[in-house]
């Protein structure tokens, strides 16, 4: 149903519970005003499980995301909508309805994205959610501005859906736990490759990264580019080739079903991640070396995975624990008592 500035916030409310789409036609800003004003009045997830909370985030998620804007190839076409050419091409890639137009006068390309892509055909009209819009904003805002990660002294750039360092404590632990003897590094789920730059400017000459997810692999090693840190970026399941003297992994740290993109560096199913590492990583050590495994006691807390099955993968894997260095989280939204850790693993 087409619906404008017009509309209360209490009438949208009542049309989606009743299952209806709203399709926005007014001014951008004022859906923007409208969406906020939804949330308001949807009850924040905080009673219950974790599982009973995830539910009630879907349940308000679903609500939020029935209010819907137009887009044609990657433009808002609303009153007062700004550019949001460059922050759609990054997530959601090339628009719909155009190819590139790789014909360029000079080496550098000056044009806007916007420019750079020729219609193919007439362009169709998408309805996309605008709490989703929003995120790709957010992402791209994150990206340009770039994440500031004290143990490098330096700015990381997330691309979207790729796991961000903001919560950096666990580079903290790496920067400044004892290198072991040897020359060779992996850092196994290099997200942005913030591990993978610590490992290398610590002074590890061969340093390898890999990441399954390919906006991860491409996002890492755009990152490690810029700080001409000498690395390289493998798009595989978790081990490359060979062997190492040193090998890091900071896996999701909370086993339960990704329900969305966003949610799948932060998500492992089942531990599925975890115990694949856990399983496969003593074949890949060279001898003498150590694996640095990076962990929050969060699933523990909620009762997701206890340290006694956490144990137990060690043991299956082959290892024995032969330290561990805790840091409390200093992140306002870490709950109480959490305790992120490097498990030193040999
Ligand atoms: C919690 S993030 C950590 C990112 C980065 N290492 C950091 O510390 O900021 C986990 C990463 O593991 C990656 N990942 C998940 N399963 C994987 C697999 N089987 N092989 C390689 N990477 C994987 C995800 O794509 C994600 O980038």
């Amino acid at each position: 149903m087409h619906v404008d500035d017009t509309i209360s916030a209490n009438q949208a409310l009542r049309l989606i519970h009743r299952g209806t789409a709203l399709h926005w036609t007014g001014d951008y800003h004022n859906a923007k005003q409208l969406l906020a004003a939804l949330g308001r009045r949807l009850p924040a997830p905080r009673s219950g499980s974790f599982h009973d909370q995830r539910q009630q985030q879907a349940d308000r998620v679903r609500v939020l995301n029935a209010l819907l804007v137009p887009m044609t190839n990657h433009q808002v076409e609303l009153r007062r909508a700004p550019d949001v050419s460059k922050a759609c091409a990054e997530a959601y890639g090339p628009p719909p309805d155009t190819h590139r137009d790789s014909s360029t006068s000079g080496s550098v390309d000056v044009r806007s994205p916007r420019e750079r892509w020729v219609p193919l055909r007439e362009p169709s009209t998408r309805w996309v959610p605008l709490r989703e819009l929003l995120g790709v904003i957010g992402a791209h805002q994150l990206r340009v501005r770039g994440v500031y990660v004290p143990a490098l002294g330096e700015r990381i750039h997330p691309h979207y859906g790729v796991f961000a360092p903001t919560r950096s404590e666990y580079a903290d632990l790496v920067a400044q736990h004892p290198l072991p003897f040897g020359s060779t590094a992996f850092d196994l789920g290099t997200g942005t490759g913030v591990l993978a730059a610590i490992l290398s400017r610590r002074g590890i000459p061969q340093v390898i990264a890999t990441d399954n997810n390919p906006r991860a692999a491409a996002c890492a090693r755009e990152n490690l580019e810029r700080l001409q840190v000498n690395a390289e970026v493998q798009e595989t399941d978790l081990f490359p080739p060979d062997q190492a003297d040193l090998i890091v992994c900071n896996p999701p740290w909370i086993p339960a079903t990704p329900l969305t993109l966003l949610d799948q560096a932060v998500y492992d199913e089942d531990s599925r991640m975890l115990r694949a590492f856990l399983a496969g990583v003593r074949d890949h050590l060279k001898p003498g070396g150590e694996v640095w495994l990076l962990l929050s006691d969060l699933a523990e807390h909620l009762a997701l995975r206890s340290r006694a099955e956490l144990l137990s993968l060690i043991r299956a894997g082959g290892l024995q624990v032969a330290g561990r260095v805790d840091i409390t989280p200093r992140h306002p939204r870490a709950r109480n008592q959490e305790v992120t850790s490097l498990w030193h693993l040999k």
